[in-house]
């Protein structure tokens, strides 16, 4: 199994771009299936999600691959097999957006419930609650949830929390819903607006997202279409992250700075340099730091897939700071593993206190969960000596080449099988 190794201590310093969005990537994928003929999306990143989602619609009966370096083909004809089978939908819970789309144009659908994660227990039952509410029969069979309706018609989803995948996935089925649809409680991520977009040029008139209030008229038939994925704005924190853990100078390209703006916010609080143009960021360390105060939310709130990442980096400030995890009930894995490193941080519910300053040393650690593993990766960049990151297969899953990335900023990591 792989693992990657990273020795401590190098200052990095210069240009990189971000990948496509791996979350936008598996909500267009599952939106695909809303239309007939060929949709092809560019700017996609070589992920074992995108593989994974790759694989789901292949078994569904698309014709799905990928046709170039980051550009997959998707063609959902009329012989699809609506049944998402479990042993995929568990390997990736993003899976169970196919469940709308199929819904929508097919009439019926039967997927897997991807059950709990790492990170938290993580209900479909809003997503659910949305698809009743568009009237499709909602029954649970052995661990599948099967859903049939002899046509959706508009209604009104309240949503009782914000949930991004809740959202798309109700929002894609009101697409081909008879009338009017309106969402309230919305999430408002950049992910949710870019597939209202995609939505909107295969014919579909959704307004509205970004708000918490999102209306939907259906139409009656949606087309196939081209597009480009916008830049990973977690990815990109991510890599801010390490050029600012080494005390470092870096830029991250291929971005719109806008979706990125609560980290760049909580980095400026910190004490640190950020400098941001539309598609761009230089981050740079310029003074003296402190340490902070941090809650993660929902869009435009602090990104909870950022969390590990600004934890890692206030390990190294010397400082209090209280990290609270509001979104997911069990996102703290990485605590122990930094703990391992030398990192003095207190545990109280769902906050953690971290008192930086202390030199971070290096350690084999074992990753949990994907963001989880890049805030390890982050606090190897810092650490004296070397940091052995085990199950890097959770990385993977989302940061494309990240090993190479960083060395391309002169960080001192390698891959090792
Ligand atoms: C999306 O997950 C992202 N995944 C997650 O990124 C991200 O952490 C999360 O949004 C929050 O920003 C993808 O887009 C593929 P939620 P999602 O539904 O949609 C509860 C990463 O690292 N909830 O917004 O599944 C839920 O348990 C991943 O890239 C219900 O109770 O998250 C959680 O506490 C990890 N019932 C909260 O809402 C429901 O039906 C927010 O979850 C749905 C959600």
């Amino acid at each position: 199994m792989d693992r990657i190794v990273v020795q401590g201590g190098t200052r990095l310093e210069g240009e990189v771009r971000a990948s496509g969005s791996k979350n936008s990537t598996l909500a267009l994928m599952a939106a695909t299936l809303l239309a007939q003929g060929e949709s092809r999306l560019s700017n996609v990143p070589r992920l074992r999600d995108v593989d994974g989602m790759l694989e789901l619609l292949r078994a569904l009966g698309a014709n799905a691959e990928w046709v170039g370096p980051h550009e997959v083909r998707v063609v959902a004809g009329e012989e699809i097999n609506p049944e998402a089978p479990y042993d995929l939908v568990r390997k990736m819970r993003a899976s169970f957006m196919v469940l709308g789309p199929l819904v929508a144009r097919f009439g019926t659908a039967r997927v897997s419930e991807p059950g709990g994660c790492a990170i938290g227990v993580r209900p479909v039952d809003q997503h659910l609650k949305g698809l009743e509410v568009l009237g499709t029969k909602v029954n649970l069979d052995h661990g599948y949830v099967e859903c049939t309706t002899g046509g959706l018609r508009g209604g009104l989803v309240r949503f009782d929390m914000n949930t991004v995948n809740g959202t798309q996935n109700v929002m894609m089925a009101a697409a081909l819903a008879q009338g009017e649809t309106v969402l309230e409680n919305a999430a408002r991520e950049p992910e949710v607006v870019e597939l209202a977009e995609f939505l909107n040029r295969m014919g579909a008139d959704v307004r509205g997202a970004g708000g918490d209030r999102i209306t939907v008229r259906g139409v009656a038939e949606l087309r196939a279409v081209n597009h480009t994925v916008a830049g990973d704005r977690i990815e990109a924190g991510t890599l801010l992250c390490a050029g600012l853990i080494t005390r470092g100078d870096v830029t991250v390209t291929g971005i719109d700075t806008a979706d990125l703006e609560s980290t760049l916010e909580k980095l400026r609080q910190i004490g640190f340099l950020l400098e941001a143009g539309p598609d761009r960021v230089r981050a740079r360390h310029d003074g003296p730091l402190r340490g902070i105060l941090v809650a993660t939310a929902p869009f435009p709130g602090y990104a909870t897939d950022m969390q590990a990442q600004i934890m890692a980096l206030l390990c190294t400030i010397d400082g209090s700071s209280v990290v609270t995890e509001r979104v997911f009930e069990n996102r703290f894995m990485h605590v122990p593993e930094l703990q391992r490193m030398g990192a003095d941080i207190t545990l109280t519910g769902r906050s953690a206190h971290v008192r930086g300053g202390s030199r971070l040393s290096g350690a084999p650690v074992m990753a949990t969960d994907l963001r989880a593993s890049a805030g390890l990766v982050l606090a190897g960049l810092a650490a004296e000596g070397d940091t052995v990151v085990n199950r890097v297969y959770h990385i993977d899953r989302g940061y494309e080449r990240i090993e190479e990335k960083l060395r391309s900023l002169g960080a001192d990591i390698r891959r090792e099988a």
